[in-house]
């Protein structure tokens, strides 16, 4: 790997480890607080960790409020409506548990009970930095890495663009037997939105020397692990490597950013109504191979990640199809549906290139400018290589 410059931090501190959520109450109590509101959904309802979390907290002196209706892919007026509650109940702190959507409602509740009005007050269009009341994030899959990120994403009601908020967690609370029980279809997409992060992380315009490690470490600890994940949710071993690779990349692409995948996976969920793992999966191919044609060296550090050989003589183009072919193989065995099988039609697909570009600005964070025809031709490819 060849060393990089650039500014490098990590935005929240982390509690790792199987167990750690039993630690949650003394994380409430070292805030100064004792009325957590905790943020979830119907699935980590369903899951049981809800209670579990819940049962933990009342045990150790906490006297936590439950709020159970996040919804996938909020809007501002679902957010608003969840600060609202939050509020009437005078709440001193809030815990986010889930995936991407009730970590980032959780953010934004944080934001709401320091500051007055709705959330849409405070989006990133307004310049704001709104300060906040202690969030704890305690996520149940591996995949978003919203617990690292410091901006929280939310749709805005009406136009369904998607639009966020600066705000962050004050500390995560990582606990691999909280993901024992995601379903396949869960470990898949979630595994591969990491995956996502680790490989634009990378392959972006923007390295610096700590993204690189974690998004390499992350990109080894999927590549030998989501399968088997797949295979066998119960192993607790695996859960945590992904945790662990998630959270390494969602630390990196914090820093970098990420590019022309995430645009376009960004596009094709809300076009085709389908979840941001999964979406975003369909990139995954030509993002290597674009980033091997670019950069050599960088594909023979990914490929060397995933425990794949390389001849000494391989031209980028060589070791981009290697990448590519291998990233297919995996989203194979874990069962992902082409776009073709998920009827998204392939002009239709393409089609979303200009919309992509003005709606992402991070769009441009590649080494080289992707021009919109070469753009419109790796869509192509995304759709045309994984059938
Ligand atoms: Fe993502």
């Amino acid at each position: 790997m060849e060393i990089t410059g650039g500014r490098y931090e990590q935005e929240c501190p982390v509690i790792f480890g199987a167990g750690s959520v039993g630690k949650l109450a003394d994380v409430v109590k070292g805030f100064g607080c004792l009325k957590p509101f905790v943020v979830y959904d119907a699935g980590v309802k369903a899951a049981g960790a809800a209670e579990r979390v819940m049962r933990i907290l009342q045990e150790n002196g906490c006297i936590p409020v439950g709020y159970d209706d996040v919804k996938p892919d909020p809007v501002d007026t679902d957010v608003t409506e969840a600060g609202e509650k939050a509020r009437k109940e005078d709440v001193d702190c809030v815990i986010g548990m889930g995936g991407g959507s009730s970590m980032d409602t959780a953010k934004m509740v944080s934001v709401m009970l320091d500051n007055p009005g709705p959330i849409s007050d405070y989006f990133l269009s307004t310049g704001k930095v709104p300060s906040h009341v202690p969030c704890i994030l305690v996520p149940t899959s591996s995949g978003t890495g919203s617990e690292i990120t410091r901006v929280a994403v939310v749709s805005e009601a009406g136009t369904h663009a998607k639009g966020g908020v600066f705000a962050s967690g004050n500390i995560a609370v990582l606990d691999p037997e909280l993901t024992l029980t995601c379903p396949l279809g869960v470990t898949a997409n979630s595994g591969f939105d990491a995956f996502s992060h680790a490989l634009e992380s990378y392959t972006s315009g923007a390295n610096d020397p700590m993204s690189d490690v974690l998004a390499l470490k992350a990109i080894e600890l999927i590549a030998a692990n989501l399968k088997q994940a797949c295979d066998d949710g119960s192993d607790v071993e695996r859960r945590t490597k992904l945790m662990q690779a998630s959270n390494f990349a969602g630390i990196a692409f914090s820093n970098t950013g990420v590019h022309f995948g995430h645009a376009f996976g960004h596009q094709l969920g809300g076009h085709f109504g389908v979840g941001h793992g999964l979406a975003c999966s369909y990139t995954l191919g030509e993002v290597a191979r674009f980033g091997a044609e670019h950069d050599p060296q960088r594909g023979r550090d990914i490929a060397e990640a995933m425990r794949l050989c390389v001849s000494e003589n391989a031209t980028g183009r060589e070791i981009g199809d290697l990448l590519a072919d291998e990233i297919y193989r995996i989203m194979r065995y874990c069962g992902i549906p082409s776009m073709k099988e998920k009827n998204f039609g392939r002009e239709e697909c393409i089609g979303l290139a200009e919309e992509a570009i003005a709606t992402n600005p991070f769009y441009y964070n590649t080494p080289v400018p992707v021009s919109v025809e070469k753009f419109k031709e790796l869509i192509a490819k995304m759709w045309d290589n994984y059938q």
